[in-house]
């Protein structure tokens, strides 16, 4: 049977397939330690199962409107308003989605199509490209160099844009490098975007997850033009531990979201309805819970890199937000290891895998060949250990 040409464009999600390598190898009996995961290790709190559970008793099993029930919607925004500081309409301008990839995956394809551009800044999460290609929008990317701590500037942004661009993307703080945007950048690129025919999908699910007294702005609260500009994208996986759930939201100028919903309604229909009141929990409960998972994770953000420089070759640009480091690996190409020598981040993902036990998710996957993704959302105890492991494997290196 012949595939549709379309998917052709799609290639498998690289940051699983290392996962399910790291799984495959485990199931032998080898102890692999995984910085591979894009998911706290934290279980979702308490009080937000026994409200999906209580749901679930009551009897809250049948469709909903597809966009989600009402007061999950009112408690995104009465949340949003509270957190980023910008006014949404529970109505029209909300719709609660199967995951933050749901939203990526519906507002590309309800706003792109050929002939369109889409700016897309690189490294950046693996979500984007290849749903972008799907619509048949060129993608236009531009780097985020490391020396500007993985963000592109306004500047870099305006040079990228033209009359085609329909969109850009932003993701602060970011999957993969943790680089998190501050407001003076977000204005600057504020007024690239309103001089342009572009809109922005700001991908925020990670603005909860912050070290060093660093602040999350949305850039749809730069000022009431902008927010018009601005489809913001946030969820439940990273903030609430409910990667599990599948349950994200997007919130932005109605006519988009309606068109979203119009296509939800095509394809999936309303996120699972007992796990929307566990979503409302979410917002509505206590968050004291994060303070204690934000303490961890800067902990070992500290440790990994700490342990990550200590390694010849590697070197780490220290992270701001979300829970993953970035380390330029590419000191390591050209040295020879057992099973030959070091060429790309893929090699050196499979050297880890293979002679250190530990499974990370190569930088090629993420736009930029010369890096890797650990994710710390892993005890201190597995990331003094996975260092020391990759330590050992790296002095073998020829
Ligand atoms: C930057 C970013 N956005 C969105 C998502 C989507 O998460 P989910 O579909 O679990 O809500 C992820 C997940 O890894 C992510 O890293």
């Amino acid at each position: 049977m012949k595939l549709s040409s379309r998917m052709e464009k799609l290639p498998p999600i690289p940051t699983l397939a290392m996962n399910t390598k790291a799984g495959e190898l485990r199931a032998k009996g080898v102890d692999v330690i995984s910085f591979a995961a894009g998911e706290p290790d934290f279980d979702t709190p308490d009080h937000i199962k026994e409200a999906a559970s209580k749901a679930l008793f009551e009897g809250e099993t049948k469709y909903t409107a597809v966009k989600g029930i009402p007061s999950l919607r009112e408690e995104i925004c009465n949340w949003v308003l509270d957190n980023k500081g910008v006014s949404y309409d529970p109505e029209k301008e909300v719709v609660v989605t199967v995951g933050g990839k749901q939203s990526v995956f519906n507002s590309l394809h309800c706003l792109l199509e050929e002939g369109d551009e889409v700016v897309i800044p690189s490294p950046i999460w693996v979500a984007y490209e290849p749903v972008a290609n799907l619509t048949g929008a060129k993608v236009v990317l531009v780097e985020a160099k490391e020396e500007n701590a993985f963000k592109a500037t306004a500047d870099d942004f305006k040079k990228a844009i033209t009359s085609k661009t329909k969109l850009v993307v932003i993701n602060s703080p970011c999957n993969p490098t943790g680089c998190v945007y501050t407001r003076a950048e977000l204005e600057k690129l504020s007024e690239v975007i309103l001089d342009s025919n572009a809109m922005i999908l700001s991908d925020e699910i990670y603005g909860k997850i912050l070290y060093d007294g660093e602040e999350h702005v949305s850039i749809a609260s730069i000022s009431e033009e902008m927010k018009h500009k601005t489809l913001i994208l946030d969820g439940f996986s990273k903030t609430y531990a409910m990667t599990g759930w599948r349950m994200g939201y997007t919130l932005g100028p109605p006519e988009i979201i309606k068109a979203m919903d119009t296509l939800q309604g095509q394809s999936t229909s309303n996120v699972t309805t007992f796990a929307q009141y566990g979503g409302i929990a979410a917002l509505k409960g206590s968050h004291d819970f994060l303070n204690d998972w934000i303490e961890k994770y800067d902990e070992r953000r500290k440790k990994i890199v700490e342990g990550l420089r200590s390694i010849d070759g590697i070197d780490v640009v220290m992270p701001k937000g979300a829970f993953y480091v970035f380390p330029r690996i590419n000191g390591l190409f050209g040295l020879e290891g057992p099973d030959g020598v070091l060429q790309n981040s893929v090699d050196v993902g499979l050297f880890f895998l293979e002679h250190a036990r530990c499974a990370a998710v190569p930088g090629a996957g993420f736009g930029d060949d010369n890096f890797i993704r650990f994710s710390y959302a892993t005890s201190t105890e597995n990331i003094l250990e996975g260092i020391d492991r990759i330590g050992s494997a790296v002095s073998m290196l020829k």
